[in-house]
C-alpha cells in the first residue's frame, strides 16, 4: 500500500466517532427552544407527480431485468451520496430526491425520510425501496430504518445506488429486515452496519455483490434478534414503528459525549437541556466509577472501539444503561426513538437495549 493511501485511511479512521466534551453542549444552551412539538417538514408532499423515471447503471446491462415478473416498481430515494444517472432508459426504476446533504442527517431528517420511504413501500405497486445517502449517515439511517420499519419488502440503504439496486431486486432480499450496502459491495443487516469503512468488527456482512451485479447471499433469510418478531421492541413497543410520538413528545436532543470526570451539578444542569445522553465509554469495559449519570434523563454508555465490545448494565454507573453491542451512533438513534415515544425509564430501556 502506498504511504499516501495508508495515511489518508488512517486519518479517516481516527475521526470515526462524532462526540464532544460535555462543556461544548453549553455553547448551544438555547437549543431546547427548538425542541419543537410536531414535526414541521419543509419537504414537498410526496405524491408521485414529482418523480422521474431516471435510469441507472450505464456501466452494465445486468440491471435491465430489475423488475420482477409482476412489473412492480423499485423506488429510489436520494438524500445524498452517489447517484449515477444517465438519460438512457434502462430500468423500471423510479427516482426521487429529498436532500442533497453531505453532513449527517439529524433525527428530524431521519423521520422525514422515513415518512417518504413509508409511503413508497405502502404502495402496492412498489417492490421495495433504495435509499441513497452520504457516508456519514449510512450507519444512522440504516439502523433507524431497522427499528422503525417492520416490513417484508426490501429496504436497502446505500452510498451508491448502483450496488444497491441489484440487492433490492433480489428475491432473497425479503424477510431480512433493512439492509445496507457499503461502497465495498458488502451487504449488511441494517442493525449491524459498520460505524465507518474502517470498523469491520461492527457486524458480519450477509452478502456480497459480484462484478456481474449478482448478489451472493452468505446466509438464509432471517432478521436480527434485536428486531425479530419475538423481540421486545416488536412485541412491546409497536409504537416505535409509527412517527406519532413526535406530536406528543417532539424531536429529542440526544448528544454523544466523551466520558470524563464531571461534577454532578454540571450533569444536572445539562439534564434540563437534553432528553438523553450517550456516553462513549472510555478505555476498558468497566465504567462503573464514571461520574456521568442522572436520575432525570436516560444515560446510555456505548463503546466506540473495534473489535466489538459488549457494555453490560453491570459495567456502567447505577443510574445508567449499557448499550450492549450497539455503537454510540446506534445507541443515540435507539435512545432518540425511545424518547420520541415517551419511553425514558431505566427499566424499560434496559429491556430495549441488547
Ligand atoms: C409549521 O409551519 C407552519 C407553516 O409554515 C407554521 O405556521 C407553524 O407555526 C409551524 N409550526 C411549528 C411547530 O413550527
Ligand atoms: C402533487 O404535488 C404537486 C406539487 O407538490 C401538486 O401540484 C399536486 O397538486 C399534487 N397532487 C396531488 C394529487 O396531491
Ligand atoms: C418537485 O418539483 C418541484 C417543481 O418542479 C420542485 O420545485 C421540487 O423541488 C421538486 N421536489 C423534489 C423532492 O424533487
Ligand atoms: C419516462 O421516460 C420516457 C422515455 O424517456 C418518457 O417518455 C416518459 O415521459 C417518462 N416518464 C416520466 C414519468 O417521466
Ligand atoms: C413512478 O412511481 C409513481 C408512483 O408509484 C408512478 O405513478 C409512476 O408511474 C412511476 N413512473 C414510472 C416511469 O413508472
Ligand atoms: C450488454 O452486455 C452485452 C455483453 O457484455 C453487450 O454486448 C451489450 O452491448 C450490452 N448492452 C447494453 C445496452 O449495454
Ligand atoms: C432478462 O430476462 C429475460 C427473460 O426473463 C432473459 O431472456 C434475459 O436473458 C434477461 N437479460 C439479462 C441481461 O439478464
Ligand atoms: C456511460 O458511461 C461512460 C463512462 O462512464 C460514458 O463515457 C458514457 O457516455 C455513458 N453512456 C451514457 C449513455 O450515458
Ligand atoms: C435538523 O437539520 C435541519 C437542517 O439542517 C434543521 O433545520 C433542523 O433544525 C435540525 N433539527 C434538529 C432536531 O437538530
Ligand atoms: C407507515 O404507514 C403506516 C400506514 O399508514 C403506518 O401505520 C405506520 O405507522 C407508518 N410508519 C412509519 C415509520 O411512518
Ligand atoms: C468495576 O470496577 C469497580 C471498581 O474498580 C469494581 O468494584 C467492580 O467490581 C467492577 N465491575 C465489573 C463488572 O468488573
Ligand atoms: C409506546 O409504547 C410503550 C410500551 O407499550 C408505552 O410505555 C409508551 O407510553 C408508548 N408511547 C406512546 C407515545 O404512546
Amino acid at each position: 500500500m502506498k504511504l499516501q493511501v495508508f495515511l489518508s485511511a488512517f486519518l479517516a479512521c481516527s475521526s470515526a466517532v462524532v462526540a464532544s466534551p460535555i462543556e461544548n453542549l453549553f455553547k448551544h444552551r438555547a437549543i431546547k427552544v427548538y425542541h419543537s412539538k410536531g414535526i414541521n417538514s419543509t419537504l414537498p408532499i410526496w405524491n408521485g407527480s414529482n418523480v422521474s423515471n431516471a435510469t441507472y447503471a450505464n456501466s452494465t446491462n445486468s440491471t435491465t431485468n430489475t423488475t420482477s415478473s409482476d412489473n412492480s416498481q423499485l423506488q429510489v430515494i436520494v438524500t445524498g451520496g452517489q447517484v449515477p444517472i444517465t438519460n438512457s432508459s434502462l430500468t423500471h426504476t423510479n427516482y426521487t430526491r429529498l436532500y442533497n446533504s453531505s453532513s449527517a442527517l439529524n433525527i428530524t431528517q431521519l423521520y422525514n425520510v422515513a415518512r417518504v420511504v413509508n409511503e413508497t413501500i405502502q404502495d402496492k405497486s412498489s417492490s421495495g425501496a433504495v435509499v441513497v445517502t452520504n457516508a456519514k449517515s449510512l450507519e444512522a439511517l440504516s439502523f433507524f430504518f431497522s427499528i422503525v420499519f417492520d416490513t417484508e419488502k426490501p429496504i436497502v440503504v446505500t452510498q451508491d445506488s448502483s450496488y444497491a439496486i441489484p440487492v433490492a431486486n433480489d428475491k432473497k432480499a425479503a424477510k431480512r429486515g433493512v439492509l445496507s450496502v457499503t461502497s465495498d459491495k458488502l451487504v449488511y443487516s441494517g442493525v449491524f452496519t459498520p460505524a465507518s469503512a474502517c470498523s469491520y468488527g461492527a457486524g458480519l456482512p450477509v452478502a456480497i455483490v459480484d462484478d456481474q451485479e449478482e448478489v451472493k447471499w452468505f446466509f438464509d433469510a432471517s432478521k436480527p434478534t434485536l428486531v425479530s418478531s419475538s423481540s421486545v421492541i416488536r412485541k412491546e413497543y409497536s409504537n416505535f414503528t409509527s412517527p406519532f410520538g413526535l406530536l406528543e413528545n417532539g424531536v429529542p436532543i440526544v448528544p454523544i459525549v466523551y466520558d470524563g470526570g464531571y461534577s454532578t451539578s454540571l450533569i444536572e444542569s445539562l439534564s434540563s437541556a437534553v432528553q438523553g445522553l450517550v456516553v462513549v465509554s472510555s478505555g476498558s469495559t468497566n465504567s462503573t466509577s464514571s461520574t456521568i449519570e442522572s436520575t432525570e434523563i436516560p444515560v446510555v454508555y456505548a463503546q466506540a472501539n473495534t473489535p466489538l465490545n459488549f457494555i453490560d448494565n453491570k459495567d456502567v454507573p447505577k443510574n445508567a444503561v449499557g448499550a450492549g453491542y450497539l455503537s454510540p451512533i446506534k445507541a443515540q438513534i435507539l435512545l432518540s426513538i425511545a424518547a420520541v415515544n415517551g419511553v425514558t425509564s431505566k427499566s424499560a430501556l434496559e429491556t430495549i437495549f441488547p
